[in-house]
């Protein structure tokens, strides 16, 4: 079977998933924090190199604050175990995204998670926090110009991306039904296969990673040939 080297997760339904069981919109986000333990697990088990997750958008800053700082407050307590899990199973963190305005104790713990597993040679979990496609782009061709550069090629504008070294995903998922790309990986998903499922992020399982994976290998890329 055809293992994709990099796995891109747009984790969508969290809100849905706590509205169908009468929850608070944050209980959802608990739940599909669970879901990204498993989906990492199950990565690193399916021979995975890089997963990158979407899991704040630079437009997430526009819901009730209340869900913002709950939505922070999971991330550093995953930052926290993510810390833990990583010495113990060689992973290494990456983040894309903009770092204003991430409150600064989120920024503390990145970097020093960042920085303790910059040399492991396991899976890479790329974040993308604070993420946005055409921000990224936007940064990468100023920061080209800032570098002296003249003329961008597609090969140029690559090295000054988030990571010039993430492979672009060969498979893009995206949970509970939707289907679009809302801002994700636009430079990248330039040839990406996607995978769209009903299942809310919250109930997606190991099962379901895998039957991604599944229809993956059963696609013919053919990157504009014949
Ligand atoms: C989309 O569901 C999900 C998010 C905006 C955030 C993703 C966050 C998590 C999975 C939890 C924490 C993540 C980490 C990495 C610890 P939604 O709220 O848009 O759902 P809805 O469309 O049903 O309202």
């Amino acid at each position: 079977m055809s293992i994709p080297k990099h796995v891109a997760i747009i984790m969508d339904g969290n809100g849905r998933w706590a509205k169908a069981r009468r929850l608070p919109r944050l209980a959802g986000h608990q739940a599909g924090a669970k879901a990204v333990e498993r989906t990492l697990k199950a990565a690193q088990e399916a021979g995975i190199s890089f997963l990158t997750l979407y899991a704040f958008s630079t437009e997430n800053w526009t819901r009730p604050q209340e869900e913002i700082n709950g939505l922070m407050q999971l991330l550093e307590q995953t930052l926290d175990r993510y810390g833990e899990d990583a010495a113990k199973n060689n992973f290494r963190l990456w983040i894309s995204g903009a770092r204003e305005p991430l409150p600064q104790a989120i920024l503390g713990k990145i970097d020093k998670v960042v920085a303790a597993t910059a040399h492991h040679t396991g899976l890479t979990l790329n974040l993308a926090l604070n993420y946005g496609a055409r921000q990224e782009i936007i940064h990468a061709a100023n920061a080209a110009l800032n570098a002296g550069e003249k003329f961008l090629t597609a090969d140029i504008l690559r090295r000054y991306l988030y990571h010039p070294d993430l492979p672009d995903p060969e498979l893009i998922i995206r949970t509970s039904g939707e289907e679009r790309l809302s801002n994700f990986l636009l430079w990248q998903a330039a040839y990406s296969e996607f995978y769209f499922t009903p299942v809310l992020w919250p109930d997606f399982t190991e099962k379901e990673f895998q039957a991604a994976l599944t229809a993956y290998a059963a696609r013919t890329r053919r990157f504009g040939g014949v």
